[in-house]
């Protein structure tokens, strides 16, 4: 069994929709364990554990949340370099009202630093959340567990 942990931050319920979303598509992959997490509860065990990891964050002040940003303050120095870590497949969704690429471009760049593997372009609403945005997350997250199910990452 794999394990993939989707981990967010939501203030007004829109990155957790879009988490949810990505649940609902992993779950439809047998032999896939999904953990959803708040970003302020997760800690390193959970990311050296988990087999694949998606991270979804609201934009903030043009960057990701706070919440995350201390999940990665906490748990950088702990983890880098780790063999659990290093390439671990990775994938990341964001919420924002207009922008966006402030928060996803400081995710990913954090990313690199602990050398995890994207392996799904980033979703990225603008906005109230469509329903076309969370087939997108679904899709994400059903993707991201086949593949780590299959082991091709
Ligand atoms: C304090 C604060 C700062 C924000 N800064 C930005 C921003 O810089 N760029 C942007 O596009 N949206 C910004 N927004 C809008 C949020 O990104 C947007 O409402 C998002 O959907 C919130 O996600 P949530 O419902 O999961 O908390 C901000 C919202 C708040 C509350």
């Amino acid at each position: 069994m794999v394990t993939l942990l989707i981990v967010y931050h939501s203030q007004s319920g829109n990155t957790l929709k879009m988490a949810e979303a990505a649940v609902r598509g992993a779950r439809e992959i047998e032999g896939v364990k999904v953990i959803l997490k708040k970003a302020l509860e997760t800690r390193e065990e959970d990311l050296l554990q988990c087999d694949g990891l998606v991270l979804g964050s609201p934009e903030y002040f043009g960057y990701m949340c706070g919440a995350l940003k201390d999940l990665f303050d906490r748990t950088y120095e702990k983890v880098r370099g780790h063999k659990r870590i290093f390439r671990k497949p990775y994938a990341v969704f964001i919420s924002a009202g207009n922008d966006g690429q402030g928060a996803l471009m400081n995710i990913e760049k954090i990313c690199l630093g602990y050398q995890f593997k994207k392996v799904y372009p980033p979703v990225l609403a603008k906005g109230p959340v469509s329903e076309e945005i969370l087939l997108r997350c679904e899709e994400l997250g059903r993707t991201i567990a086949a593949g780590c199910e299959a082991g091709i990452y």
